[in-house]
């Protein structure tokens, strides 16, 4: 799958080690920083060319880190398109997908250890929309907000 990542500082180590296992798993990855670490860099400064990206469906799907997750997902929820969720735990990690057609996944690496930071990446990965009505008409309702505040502007 054509993927996208990002993390600021408090995600920079997590992102460093996923980056390795998603390449070995033969994903096609874009890294969208930090590409070092500093500890005075700022979350949307990569989170939201990350989620521009997956908004215009330059990859398919996106990754978010930073310490809580938190400010990823703040972040990342700002550009339209985008669908992000703050994941801890197995069950959200496919049933948002499934269900919401969840593109981002937010992780906080100071909340969870990287065994099971990759188990959740690897279940948000393999999940697919199921494309069932009911949820179609419920993201037609978010999307109808996204299109009212663009002709507000
Ligand atoms: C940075 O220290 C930290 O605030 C940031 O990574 C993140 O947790 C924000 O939500």
């Amino acid at each position: 799958m054509h993927i996208g990542i990002a993390a600021d500082h408090g995600g920079f180590a997590m992102k460093e080690q996923l980056v390795v296992a998603l390449k070995s798993a033969g994903h096609d990855l874009i890294d969208f920083g930090a590409k070092k670490l500093n500890a005075t860099d700022d979350y949307p400064d990569f989170i939201i060319p990350l989620a521009q990206a997956v908004a215009r469906g330059e990859v398919e799907r996106g990754i978010a880190l930073c310490g809580s997750g938190v400010g990823a997902c703040v972040a990342a929820n700002k550009v339209h398109g985008v669908r992000a969720a703050l994941i801890h735990e197995h069950f959200s990690a496919h049933q948002g997908v499934e269900d919401d057609d969840m593109n981002i996944i937010c992780l906080g690496s100071r909340v969870v250890g990287y065994a099971q930071a990759w188990e959740l990446v690897e279940t948000f990965i393999a999940a697919r929309f199921s494309g069932a009505e009911r949820h179609r008409r419920r993201l037609a309702k978010i999307t109808a907000v996204e299109r009212e505040v663009q002709e507000c502007k």
